[in-house]
């Protein structure tokens, strides 16, 4: 016979389950990025016209004349003239490259970041789930002639674009200063960029304007999306310390931070985000690999991806592109962000000269 204690734990496992199971609903929810942000973002677009898709619901025959209803369905990918967009729209042509998949990271990860030291990639930071909440937002950094340079990012509330730009004189891992100095504000804020130094001059690449934001008052942390632009400008600073226009990038793209390796006076970028799909408002990832070519300033893209793939972590040794972590997209048809990976890829890399 079960003891009462017995039954009442197994209720309490049983609650616990379904508080458990709760949970997840709500983070999967918070993570799909909600129809209702879709729809507050379609309110916008009261001009849409909802009579492009209709058809007539069958009504059942009776001798008494039923009044026939008509229903409007509004694909979310109609453009304003009616025509349909394709999901992929954004995707580049792009020359075919055989991948090899490698062995699996430990843990899938988003949001990381990487250094590769030799042959060696290290990987870190970031996260698997929206369970670890980020904080501070997204600068660009990099090391340059003996300073720590940290620039743009978010304002506090993550959305905010900043135009900062401040440095510190560091070595062998240790501050010489106790104050940061400010420096030249770089044109345009915002985070996710790639921040690159080649040839002892510093790049500022791509990124983005926006952010989700934190609810105010939110007691799970929770944040909703804002209006975000993505950027293709790059930006240099060499000796003259002012900030320089380069070529754009061949589409705007934005959370690159790690995604990038300097080959042959090359500046090589896998994946990453561009403006987000018109009329539907998802985030479109990007699937093609981008070479800058420092010695013409010329942009060209150079190869497709296994899939389309944001936030990823690269490096490259003996030939070999390789890149690892990040979140793909949902498919070859849906470009929209899915799962977090863990998966790592390699191709070899053929450059334009
Ligand atoms: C547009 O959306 C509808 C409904 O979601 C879908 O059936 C259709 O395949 C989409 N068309 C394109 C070109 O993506
Ligand atoms: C880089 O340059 C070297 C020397 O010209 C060449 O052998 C190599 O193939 C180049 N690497 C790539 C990836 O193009």
């Amino acid at each position: 016979m079960v003891r009462p204690s017995g039954k009442h734990t197994s209720a309490r496992l049983l609650l616990i389950c379904i508080g458990l199971l709760g949970i997840a609903l709500v983070a999967d929810l918070f993570w799909a990025s909600s129809p209702r942000f879709t729809s507050s973002y379609l309110s916008q677009w009261p001009s849409l016209d909802k009579s492009q898709t209709s058809f007539i619901l069958p009504s059942k025959t009776s001798e008494h004349e039923i009044p026939r209803k008509e229903k409007t369905i509004r694909y979310k990918n109609e453009t304003l003239a009616g025509r349909i967009l394709s999901a992929t729209f954004a995707d580049l042509p792009a020359p075919e490259l055989k991948w090899e998949k490698m062995a699996h990271a430990p843990v899938p990860r988003l949001d990381g970041a990487a250094i590769q030291i030799k042959n060696l990639l290290f990987v870190f930071a970031g996260y698997g789930t929206i369970d670890y909440v980020r904080t501070l937002y997204a600068p660009a950094t990099q090391l340059w002639r003996g300073r720590l340079h940290v620039m743009g990012g978010s304002k506090e509330n993550r959305h905010t674009p900043g135009l900062e730009h401040w440095s510190l004189a560091v070595k062998d891992g240790k501050a010489l200063e106790t104050e940061w100095r400010t420096e030249i504000p770089i044109p345009r804020g915002g985070p996710h960029r790639a921040c690159i130094v080649v040839d002892d001059r510093l790049y500022a690449i791509g990124g983005q304007e926006g952010d989700f934001m934190a609810k105010p008052g939110s007691p799970i942390f929770k944040c909703s999306r804002r209006h975000e632009i993505v950027y293709s400008d790059v930006y240099m600073l060499d000796d003259d310390m002012k900030w320089k226009e380069l070529p754009p990038m061949p589409k705007p793209d934005s959370h690159i931070e790690f995604a990038w390796v300097i080959v042959n006076n090359s500046i090589v970028i896998v994946g990453g985000t561009t403006d987000k799909h018109p009329v539907t408002k998802k985030m479109i990832l990007v699937g093609e690999i981008f070479q800058f070519n420092l010695n013409k300033l010329e942009w060209s893209v150079i190869g497709k991806l296994p899939f389309r793939v944001k936030t990823t972590l690269v490096g490259f040794w003996d030939g070999w592109l390789y890149f690892t972590s990040g979140q793909r997209d949902k498919g070859p048809d849906d470009p929209a962000p899915r799962k977090v990976i863990g998966e790592m890829w390699r191709t070899k890399l053929k450059l334009n000269s």
